[in-house]
């Protein structure tokens, strides 16, 4: 059976995270994927403080397993984070920027601080501070990342942290899973593959657009630090991966004309969001989309990575006689 360092601290059956993915997540998802052993999130940015109150609520009754409250730091919303200490989850995961001052209030009310790094040096930066686990995500994953491979970025990172180290960015199957245990990671955390759940609260035409596309669809775009430049462009300084259409190259081919005036774009997004169309001009997601080829239950998606990547592994011993 699989298991590591991870599931002895976090008190999981295995080493699968779901990745806090902003209001892309919901209870339904978390509590999915910590009642299949593994550690749920959900996302506390972007949600209205009302809504949070309701779904930590929800998300109570439906696991009693452990799961984390995600915050993006430079955009923090001090209520919102009340609310999230009152919870006292297991864990409290903080990306885009070091969460700094905030681990110890998270330590004061018996949760463990989990913090996502793009470098190294983001890395010992976050221990120092008092960060419990690292989750290394390297520049294909989905959402805000940087430009360090995950394969170059994890044994780096764990060569230069004690803590346990978790591996995101281009996992999408159980193959994965087991690479980043080789590579030292303590466990993984899974973006792309669990948006496309039945579970994860995304709607059908960015569900279709990650099992029908290819890695190459999903990239890097700028102009979104352009037109809103928080909080990818603050912080860690990162940039989003989203999936190429005709809307993000027009936004990538005016790049100057948006940073001058981005006023026209904006209105755009926000007509497309009140017409509830914005899915047809953004979408997020990393490469690993081109590997997956299907929406499915979000325990059935845990079960399948957990069984493939000892499989893989036992594979790959079986190299060695
Ligand atoms: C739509 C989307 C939104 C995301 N939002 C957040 C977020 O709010 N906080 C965070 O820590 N990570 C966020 N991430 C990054 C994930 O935590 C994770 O590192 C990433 O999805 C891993 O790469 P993968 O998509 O290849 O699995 C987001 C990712 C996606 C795809």
């Amino acid at each position: 059976m699989l298991r590591t360092r991870l599931c002895e601290l976090l008190k999981i059956d295995v080493p699968v995270i779901q990745a806090g993915m902003s209001i892309f997540t919901s209870p339904a998802l978390a509590a999915a994927v910590s009642n299949a052993g593994g550690l749920g999130s959900l996302g506390v940015w972007q949600r209205p403080l009302d809504q949070l109150q309701r779904d930590l609520a929800d998300l109570r009754e439906r696991t009693d397993r452990p799961f984390a409250l995600n915050h993006v730091v430079p955009d923090l919303d001090e209520a919102a984070f009340a609310l999230t200490l009152e919870a006292a989850p297991t864990v409290v995961s903080f990306a885009l920027d070091d969460a700094g001052e905030l681990m110890k209030r998270v330590h004061d009310v018996g949760s463990l601080v989990m913090q996502q790094v793009h470098s190294v040096e983001q890395a010992r930066g976050a221990v120092s501070h008092g960060a419990d686990i690292i989750v290394a995500q390297g520049g294909e994953a989905g959402g805000y990342g940087g430009g360090v491979t995950t394969l170059a970025l994890v044994p780096q990172v764990v060569d230069a942290v004690p803590v346990p180290v978790v591996a995101a960015g281009g996992i999408g199957d159980g193959r994965g899973l087991a690479a980043a245990l080789v590579l030292g990671a303590a466990g993984v955390n899974i973006g792309s593959r669990l948006l496309a759940s039945e579970e994860a609260p995304v709607g059908q035409i960015w569900k279709d657009a990650i099992v029908s596309s290819a890695s190459e669809d999903w990239v890097q775009v700028d102009f979104m630090n352009d037109i809103r430049p928080n909080p990818g462009a603050l912080g860690y300084r990162t940039r989003l991966r989203a999936y190429r259409n005709a809307f993000t190259d027009r936004c990538e081919q005016r790049r100057d004309e948006l940073r001058g005036d981005p006023s026209e774009v904006l209105a755009e997004i926000t007509r497309a969001a009140q017409e509830g169309r914005l899915e047809e001009l953004l979408v997020f997601g990393g490469q690993s989309c081109g590997l997956i080829g299907d929406v499915a239950p979000a325990a059935e998606i845990v079960r399948s990575i957990v069984a493939d990547a000892e499989h893989a592994l036992r594979h790959a011993a079986d190299l060695l006689s």
